[in-house]
């Protein structure tokens, strides 16, 4: 099983990343082969309509690792009520073909006072859009459960954080043994 694990954040100190940090490493014990794509360290140039460069680096790394992944973990920052202009923009660069029916976790770090719900529903919109299929759980954290180094360190989070991260491999074992099934 392989999962594809996305930061949407472009800060280079993030508290995105402290949520795909937790991932990588929950995913890991469960054996699981993750790649990574770090908006925050992996800049995209701005999708541009047409003439796409496609000898950029990070493009064709996002494309193939896209294409061969059986399920995503994408977490985004909540900027100004959705998620983040570089998440979006790497979504544009992607459609159906690397996500149809591919199961999808999604989470967000948001600023507070009830924040990154809005990111969260745009993520499912957006998502949608590229007939992925958006688990119905989803994670929600505000700065107080990250340490001075942007790790979460929030017990209840981390718990929560478990719980999806454990789902998404469950629903993706499903979906890899209905897909076997069909092939047989
Ligand atoms: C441009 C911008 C817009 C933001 N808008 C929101 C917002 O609408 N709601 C919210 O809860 N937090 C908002 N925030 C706060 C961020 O969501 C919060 O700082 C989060 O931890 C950022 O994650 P990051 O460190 O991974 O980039 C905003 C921050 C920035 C820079």
């Amino acid at each position: 099983m392989k999962i594809l694990v996305l930061n949407g954040s472009p800060m280079e100190k993030s508290r995105t990343r402290g949520i795909t940090n937790l991932v990588k490493e929950l995913l890991q014990e469960k054996n699981v082969t993750i790649s990574t794509i770090d908006l925050g360290i992996e800049k995209l140039p701005l999708f541009p309509g047409e003439g796409t460069d496609e000898n950029n680096i990070t493009l064709q790394k996002l494309k193939r690792e896209a294409e061969a992944a059986d399920a995503f973990f994408i977490a985004s920052p909540e900027y100004h009520n959705g998620m983040s202009g570089a998440l979006k923009n790497a979504l544009d660069f992607l459609g159906g073909s690397h996500f149809k029916h591919k199961p999808v976790a999604i989470a967000a770090a948001s600023g507070g006072s009830k924040g990154g719900i809005n990111a969260l529903n745009n993520m499912r919109t957006v998502l949608r859009g590229l007939y992925a299929l958006v688990l119905p759980d989803q994670f929600v954290s505000d700065p107080y459960c990250y340490d001075e180094a942007y790790q979460l360190n929030d017990r209840e989070a981390v718990e929560r954080l478990e719980d999806l991260t454990h789902l998404l491999v469950e629903m993706t074992e499903t979906r890899i043994g209905i897909q076997s099934e069909q092939t047989q």
